[in-house]
């Protein structure tokens, strides 16, 4: 849409504040038609909704945020001669008396974010209602992050973005918009950052710069100005906060962290038994394996092909007993067809989409012609997660919904006029389309659970609007096998991650198209460290199994989601790390050193948890690459060579390595390989210290790995530090919670110690050590889970 902020002649704007009144932390600002209203939700975060004709929707959200609520240390307000000004312990707020232009101030004076047009509207001609629109001043040198999956470099300055959830084949570098509808951006600008959430579900646009160099701005295609500030100063702290607000996720069952494998499609049930057999035989471990649209009889969900999967309960079982869980797809489209189930019941019920004067919305998918549940109608999204009681006593342990945009062939998605319920508030699918697949997924969410013995729930969507995370994990649609799309997968997963949805990642190797063994495994070695880690491919361009590229790239292949297992520990930490603060799991350059401006144009490089920074070769044929490490001191992981931060230094990585770099003081737990979760019982946790002349704090977070035991108490967070003087190296232990784990001791490897080491005593004691590598100093011993304190001695 090209708007064109400008043009004065038919926009209105706030008008003089005539009167205003506080209710608890909400203040009202009157003008002559309008309203404004401030909402203090805590001492970082406020929440500003504009009425141009004095009175408010329902309060209501997908998103959830509107029922955050902090703890507020100070609120104030004063009236000053041109504005009022609300205070809170972090944040000053002014609201100019002439127009209602709002700027937040932090406590230095610093203005963070200052209105230019502020709040303004023009009438829909077409719909009724209003367009409605922010302006705001663009600040000196600022740089913006977030907006879900755009495939936009990572700061997207002098960008505009358009938020109408779509099925984009095929989708290239800035194609906009795709599949989520995610309007959260993070600006920082003198080291400072702030967030603003549009929590405004109708078409949502952003334009930071593009059309106007020094103004941001955003708005809808109807609905409600209605959006939320938040304080930094950290970027994390911005994400944390907005993560809490529109919600975390549960902690995923520990296989769902495995490797998965998919490929639209594995049938019939011989070829399931054949590759998943591959697996074993090879050696590659493997967790998930899914089933793509195929294994339904005729496209018709929560079937089965009668001849392709005939006993699918005893081929899933089989397949359990070799470690893997069964993910099946679930689309939207029920065929119509008046023998099928669901079909006739969800007519009978009258939960399908209906267009404006009565038809029911009829669109192409799969199947042929279909109806679609309306998933933003409580009663329809009961039904639907009542409709998994079957297929998950087939033994599926995991869904994957897709084409919930809602894509529908022809003509993209629904019409305009269908019609939804909203949660009993009925409008038209321009207010419902991007939240229609989050909806969706939340309704399966509910069903997987529900039905799911006790198991931890695994949901994975294609569309999702901000707030997605609760519901379901995300990977980034139909990507193309190709070096451009590998970056693309790279900055798209920063980018979810920084927009409350860590839980994602990318068809590994590129859905469409057939990549190079070199791109495949160079597609590994960055997927290892997105939390979802799956290949899968449209299936109509060659094989995309580890081995189906000769054996080099097999054992690469192999070795790399070796590793991912290896790191299972300490992902799985970060993952909980997330789901209990909000932190994404993944953290872009500028989000780890937000003091040092070098890091706010880098994209390649991210920290994966708070000690492993990660930077993937994204180009063909290269042996290495430069890198930029943030302050401090950085191992590189193959060589335990150690480098300063600050700089860009030369990461040596021909195919067998990607470029990954351990913080030093760090303690990574590690697991023994093993081919899939629970294969086997450990006798032996491994701990890799990199030592460091800084204390260091490091984490390990355990539990049974699924079930909810761990809600009861049954969890362990422990806490490592480790600290260095002249000649003597300590390594602290302090456990909390009451979990067990079920291996007996550690393996502690301590690499790069500054002297030569000559003794070690855990708890008092001494114990052996081995020297493994005298030059470098790395040296390996055992020691009980429980120790609390290791002193090596030079
Ligand atoms: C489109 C999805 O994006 C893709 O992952 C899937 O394989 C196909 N639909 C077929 O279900």
């Amino acid at each position: 849409m090209n708007i064109n902020h400008d043009k004065q002649v038919s926009q209105q704007h706030a008008g003089v504040v005539e009167r205003w009144e506080k209710i608890d932390n909400r203040f009202y600002f009157y003008g002559p038609q309008t309203v404004l209203e401030v909402k203090v939700v805590s001492d970082t975060v406020l929440r500003f909704r504009f009425s141009a004709l004095g009175n408010f929707s329902r309060d209501f959200s997908y998103s959830h945020a509107h029922t955050y609520q902090e703890s507020i240390e100070k609120l104030e307000i004063s009236e000053e001669e041109e504005y009022f000004s609300i205070k809170t312990a972090k944040i000053d707020c002014e609201i100019q008396k002439e127009r209602m232009l709002i700027k937040i101030l932090d406590k230095k004076g610093l203005v963070i974010s200052e209105d230019e047009k502020g709040f303004h509207w023009e009438e829909h001609k077409k719909y009724g209602g209003e367009i409605v629109f922010n302006t705001r001043k663009g600040q000196a040198s600022e740089h913006f992050y977030g907006l879900g999956d755009k495939s936009a470099d990572n700061d997207i300055r002098e960008k505009r973005f358009e938020n109408w959830g779509k099925d984009t084949y095929a989708y290239g570098k800035d194609t906009d918009p795709l599949y989520k509808n995610i309007p959260f951006f993070i600006g920082l600008h003198h080291k400072v950052a702030y967030g603003i959430f549009f929590d405004n579900t109708f078409r949502t646009y952003f334009d930071f710069g593009f059309e106007r160099k020094n103004a941001t701005s955003f708005w809808a295609d109807g609905g409600e100005m209605n959006y939320y500030f938040i304080y930094g100063p950290e970027l994390l702290n911005v994400v944390e906060t907005y993560t809490n607000m529109t919600g975390k996720p549960e902690l995923p069952p520990l296989w769902a962290l495995g490797f998965h494998q998919c490929k639209w499609s594995y049938y019939p049930e011989k070829q399931v038994r054949e590759i998943t057999s591959e697996f074993r035989t090879r050696r590659i471990p493997c967790d998930a394996f899914y089933l793509d649209i195929d294994y339904m009889d005729g496209f018709r969900c929560f079937t089965w092909h009668p001849e392709h999967f005939s006993n699918p309960k005893g081929m899933i079982s089989d397949l359990e007993k070799q470690g893997f869980k069964t993910v099946v797809i679930i689309d939207p489209g029920i065929k119509i067809d008046p023998n099928y189930r669901i079909y006739k019941e969800g007519l009978e019920k009258g939960y399908f989409c209906k267009r404006m004067d009565g038809p029911l919305m009829k669109g192409a998918v799969w199947p042929g012609e279909c109806n679609f549940p309306d998933f933003t109608r409580a009663e329809v999204r009961e039904w639907w997660a009542g409709l998994f009681d079957e297929l998950m006593d087939t033994g599926v342990r995991g869904v994957w919904n897709d084409m919930n945009e809602p894509a529908v062939f022809e003509i993209e998605t629904f019409p305009d006029d269908v019609r939804h319920d909203y949660d009993g508030d009925p409008c038209s699918h321009r207010k419902a389309h991007n939240v229609y697949g989050m909806q969706m997924a939340r309704a399966t969410y509910e069903g997987v659970k529900k039905f799911g013995h006790n198991r931890r729930p695994f949901v994975i969507t294609r569309s999702g609007y901000s707030g997605l995370q609760k519901y379901s994990s995300a990977w980034t649609g139909d990507n193309v096998a190709s070096w451009e799309h590998l970056s693309i997968a790279n900055s798209q997963c920063q980018r979810l991650n920084v927009s409350g949805v860590s839980y994602c990642g990318s068809d590994i190797g590129g859905f469409i198209g057939s990549p190079s063994g070199e791109l495949f495994v160079r597609w590994i070695q960055l997927g290892i460290f997105h939390m979802f880690c799956r290949v899968h491919s449209s299936g109509d361009h060659g094989d995309q199994e580890p081995w189906s590229f000769g054996l080099e790239v097999e054992l690469l292949t192999k070795k790399f989601i070796e590793l991912r297992y290896q790191l299972l520990p300490y992902i799985y930490t970060t993952f909980y790390q997330h789901v209990k603060t909000g932190v994404p799991t993944l953290r872009p350059l500028p989000f780890v050193a937000q003091e040092d401006s070098e890091t706010y144009n880098r994209q390649d490089e991210f920290c994966m948890g708070d000690n492993l920074l990660v930077c993937p070769i994204l180009a063909e044929k290269v042996d290495g690459r430069w890198v930029y490490l943030p302050e401090g001191k950085w191992y590189y992981y193959w060589d335990d060579k150690v480098h300063e931060g600050n700089q860009e230094v030369w990461a040596e990585a021909a195919l067998d390595r990607i470029p990954l770099f351990v913080k030093a003081g760090a303690v990574i737990p590690m697991a023994p390989i093993m081919q899939y979760v629970g294969e086997f019982d450990p006798e032996q946790l491994f701990l890799h210290v990199y030592a460091s002349a800084e204390e260091h704090t490091s984490y390990l977070y355990e539990d049974k790995g699924d079930g909810y035991e761990y809600t009861q108490g049954e969890s362990s967070y422990k806490t490592f530090v480790t600290a260095s003087e002249k000649k003597s190296y300590t390594i602290t232990q302090r456990i909390d919670g009451t979990y067990d784990p079920v291996y007996k001791s550690y393996e502690i490897m301590v690499h790069g110690l500054s002297f030569t080491p000559k003794s070690c005593e855990v708890d008092g004691e001494k114990v052996h050590m081995d020297v493994i590598n005298p030059d470098k100093n790395l040296i390996r011993f055992d020691a009980g889970k429980a120790f609390a304190k290791i002193v090596i001695k030079g």
